[in-house]
């Protein structure tokens, strides 16, 4: 298959329902709304709900529910960018090839507008009518699997554990943890909403689980990797900013061939969990490998 094609396809689709769920700019409180579009449509690669989507066709079943369902993930995933990049965080001034948002809007505005994502991922995955075909308990599973993936013991307890680590000498396990968690949970989290929309049985959610994990520890692995070896252009936000915070990444520890190749490893497990759904997943296991070569 052609995993370029099936990208372009994918982030059309859910550049297109973003576009149709979240609130115009010209809306009030017009600030809000306007900064909220400022960060989502300004070209992430919406990896989240990609994986979500391919984990359903992997499971061979997408219904309607799915796009809002892969969709909220992106508002989570844009929130926690907005945040991350705050002062208070790592204080970053691009992303997305644009400043960030609070330099536009200011710090206010960028944790309000991070606040409104949260909670309309949360409203979007609970609109009844959003959700046609998903049974009531299907839904409650998924806000569940939403909010565990995206909060305390999720992405943001990740973040936590990211900022204690700063300027400590932390050892691989870690490094890993925190990697698990403010990346890795997230990824889980969408790998597993896509499976239970397509009425996943036990087995596979426990091999589509443990693909994601190796997913999501390859995908921090390969940002570590991209921050020492990638340019602003490339990467549309400041490179080589983990070491002037004083974050150890993976390339601290094993040096950039060495975590380019402990990211491949994670890819090759990541694979080997899908043996039992055959060609369907073949978009699942071509994200894997796209997942550690790309270039931003
Ligand atoms: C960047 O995520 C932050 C991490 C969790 C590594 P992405 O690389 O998915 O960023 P966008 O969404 O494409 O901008
Ligand atoms: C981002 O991690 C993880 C989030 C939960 C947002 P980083 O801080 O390492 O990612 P970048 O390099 O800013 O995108
Ligand atoms: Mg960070
Ligand atoms: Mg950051």
């Amino acid at each position: 298959m052609d995993i370029g094609h099936y990208l372009n396809q994918k982030r059309d689709e859910v550049d297109r329902f973003l576009e149709k769920v979240v609130p115009a700019a010209t809306m009030p409180p017009t600030i809000l709304h306007e900064s909220m579009r400022y960060s989502l449509f300004a070209g992430g690669k919406r990896v989240r709900p990609i994986l979500a989507m391919a984990a359903a066709e992997a499971v061979g079943h997408c219904p309607p529910a799915l796009w809002p369902v892969a969709c909220s993930l992106e508002l989570i995933h844009t929130y926690s960018l907005i945040h991350d990049d705050l002062p208070a965080m790592d204080n970053d001034d691009y992303r997305r090839g644009k400043l960030t948002n609070h330099k536009v809007y200011g710090n206010a505005m960028a944790i309000l507008a991070g606040d409104a994502l949260l909670t309309l991922a949360f409203e979007l995955c609970s609109q009844r009518e959003l959700l046609n075909g998903l049974e009531p308990a299907g839904q409650v599973r998924i806000v569940y699997e939403l909010a565990v993936g995206s909060g305390h013991v999720g992405m943001v307890g990740g973040q936590v554990f990211d900022i204690q680590a700063e300027n400590q000498d932390i050892d691989m396990a870690t490094l890993q943890r925190i990697h698990r968690h403010k990346t890795g949970m997230l990824i889980r989290a969408a790998v597993r909403m896509g499976a239970i929309v397509a009425g996943a049985t036990p087995a596979q959610l426990t091999a589509l689980t443990g693909y994601a994990e190796e997913v999501g520890l390859a995908f921090q692995v390969a940002d570590d990797v991209l921050n020492v070896t990638g340019t602003r252009e490339e990467l549309g936000k400041n490179a080589n900013t983990d070491a002037q915070r004083g974050k150890k990444t993976y390339p601290t520890f094993l040096g950039v061939d060495g975590a380019r190749t402990f990211a491949d490893e994670c890819v090759t497990r990541a694979i080997g969990h899908l043996t039992s759904f055959e060609t369907k997943a073949d978009p699942l296991r071509e994200l894997a490998t796209y997942i550690t070569a790309r270039k931003n």
